[in-house]
């Protein structure tokens, strides 16, 4: 069988003494889109935190990607290996403007073949071309989201992680993520996405992970946690 993306097994998290993450074990193959559920301050963001090294997280467990064991790897070497950090709130820079951003992201952009460049991201985001020397701080929600977006695509990964795109968009905006979310992963990019807009995430996700407190309580296929959620609102 070929091996996962990303492979997680045991991982603990922790701020300070507080204990977030517990015996987590999920993974990523190539290509999927898999999703990651759960209500508010169950460790969701502290997954995708702790993927990435960020302090102040700690990390006890194993992270594999690509076959490389990253649990002892600083945040900059990890990223460098091929992941991508859409992050929850997408954290722009209010004075730099949309191609400052994504000129600096891309000065950071791994291996040969670059399939992301700010001519392509610019080619899937019109808008963003059109705003290219607005700063961060005047641009709407959604144009926000989609420089979140394209800022990590020209660093060229093979692993999305994204949080909670969805949040605070409109319904025209979340059918927008949603349909780059399939340009991507038929593409051949995976992409491990955390959404609590279920209307959002349901028909995308390959498989799905739903946290409670800080552990995986189940793991499912996509039609499985599709047929459970139809249950769930019938
Ligand atoms: N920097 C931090 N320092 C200490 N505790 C934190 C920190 N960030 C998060 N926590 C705590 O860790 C727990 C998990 O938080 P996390 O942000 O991972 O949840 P989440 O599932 O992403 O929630 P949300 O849906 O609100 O984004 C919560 O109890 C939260 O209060
Ligand atoms: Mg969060």
């Amino acid at each position: 069988m070929p091996e996962s993306l990303l492979q997680i097994s045991g991982l603990d998290a922790y701020y300070g003494k507080s204990h977030v993450l517990q015996d987590v074990k999920l993974a990523v193959n190539h290509g999927e889109l898999v999703l990651v559920v759960g209500r508010n301050g169950m460790g969701k963001t502290t997954l995708l935190r702790s993927i990435l090294a960020f302090p102040p997280v700690k990390r006890r467990g194993s992270i594999v990607f690509e076959g490389c064991e990253t649990s002892r790897m600083t945040t900059h070497r990890v990223a460098a290996l091929g992941l991508g950090y859409v992050p929850q709130g997408r954290l722009l820079f209010p004075s730099l403007t949309v191609e400052e951003h994504l000129r600096f992201a891309a000065s950071r952009s791994r291996g040969q073949e670059k399939a992301w460049t700010l001519k392509s991201v610019y080619d899937l985001f019109p808008e963003l071309q059109q705003r290219s020397q607005v700063g961060g701080g005047r641009l709407s929600g959604g144009e926000q989201q989609m420089l979140a977006v394209a800022r990590a695509l020209v660093t060229n990964p093979t692993l999305l992680l994204m949080d909670e795109p969805s949040e605070g968009l409109s319904v025209q905006v979340i059918q927008r993520v949603k349909d780059v979310c399939r340009h991507l992963t038929s593409s051949g990019m995976a992409i491990l996405l955390v959404e609590q807009n279920l209307d959002m995430a349901l028909n995308l996700a390959d498989r799905a992970y739903v946290f409670l407190n800080g552990q995986v309580v189940y793991e499912e296929s996509g039609e499985e946690f599709r047929a459970d959620r139809k249950r769930v609102r019938a």
